[in-house]
């Protein structure tokens, strides 16, 4: 198969509108990181999806859709769902919430869960893509399983080139880190730390967030997000953690000021973000861990970034991808 490339005008909507339709697979840009579509409704096609990403099938997609009415015909929104919903949707949040029975979505593109993860997207060229098709798209990150996820298209050319149909082309992606999940189960938890903080979530809430049952998940546990492997988001280079100085030869992937000397003798240097901007360095987090990945260093040590806002979700990607494997 030849994957084709489109810049995101108006013929590549179409295009990707129908290529949808003949089940095939899509990667378009959202705000938070490329998504690799199918059409959530057609069981072969998620198949394929799985098929091309190299996804063990236990990991579920979330389901994208146009807006919160169509969300209400695949779950059961609880009080604290619809907050969240109204306060941050269109936008970089999931919902997992319990599937409607006369839920529409394939079964293989929940895992066979009884629960189903949702996302309204707010990237204009997804919401073009989601209005045209008029269905839910399943999409997980574009990139190829265990891979740290696309923030251009190049990175999904690098990724599924001649696994796919069609790559719409809508330039670097805004947030640059993955949309944060929330379940609204029982208590609402975050299974995931992404593009919406923990402080504004909880703010809308009025109240703290549960911890994901299970936390330390492994490859041998059925988590509840299952996605959460601990070794994922993985570059081939090895990551030091909390470094303040390069060893001779590693690579540096540095945030705010570099101490003095932090960088003498590195094989490379990149800055999330020279004046310590947290929304920037997840803007970069993963072309930066590509880019480094790239120079085969043996080893890329990374500055201390702080925990707070997109910070969570910073650390939370970057222990993942040094987590051993
Ligand atoms: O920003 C994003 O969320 C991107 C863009 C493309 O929307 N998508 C994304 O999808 O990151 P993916 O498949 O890479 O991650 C989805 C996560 C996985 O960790 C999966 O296990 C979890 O969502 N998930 C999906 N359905 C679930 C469910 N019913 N219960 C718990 N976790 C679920
Ligand atoms: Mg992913």
């Amino acid at each position: 198969m030849v994957t084709r490339v489109s810049r995101a005008d108006a013929a590549a909507i179409t295009d990707a509108m129908h290529c949808l339709k003949a089940g095939g697979l899509v990667a378009f840009p959202t705000e938070t990181v490329y998504g690799l579509g199918a059409d959530a409704t057609n069981g072969r096609a998620i198949a394929r999806l799985y098929e091309a990403k190299g996804r063990p099938s236990f990991n579920p997609l979330i389901s994208h859709v146009v807006d919160v009415t169509a969300a209400r015909g695949l779950a059961r929104f609880n009080a604290d769902a619809l907050r969240l919903s109204k306060a941050f949707w269109p936008g970089p949040l999931t919902l997992v919430l319990p599937k409607l029975v006369e839920c529409p979505i394939a079964e293989l593109a929940t895992a066979g869960l009884d629960s189903i993860a949702v996302r309204v997207p707010n990237h204009p060229v997804s919401q073009k893509i989601l209005k045209a098709f008029s269905r839910p798209i399943a999409a997980p990150s574009a990139n190829r399983f265990g891979h740290v996820s696309p923030t251009t298209a190049a990175h999904v050319v690098a990724d599924l080139s001649n696994r796919i149909d069609l790559i719409v082309d809508g330039g670097a992606t805004p947030i640059g880190v993955e949309s944060s999940i929330v379940a609204c189960l029982g208590e609402p938890a975050l299974l995931r730390p992404g593009g919406v903080t923990r402080e504004a979530i909880e703010r809308v809430l009025a109240r703290p967030l549960a911890d994901p049952p299970g936390e330390s998940a492994t490859a041998d546990d059925a988590p509840l997000a299952p996605g959460m492997l601990a070794s994922h988001y993985a570059p081939l280079t090895p990551l030091r953690l909390h470094s303040l100085r390069v060893a001779p030869g590693e690579a540096l992937l540095a945030f705010g000021p570099i101490p003095a000397e932090g960088a003498a003798g590195a094989a490379s240097v990149l800055n999330l973000s020279a004046r310590g901007d947290l929304i920037e360095a997840a803007a970069n987090l993963f072309s930066h861990l590509r880019a480094l990945d790239a120079v085969r260093a043996k080893t890329i040590a990374v500055m201390p970034i702080p925990r707070e806002g997109l910070g969570e979700a910073i650390n939370d990607r970057l222990a993942r991808a040094a987590a051993p494997r």
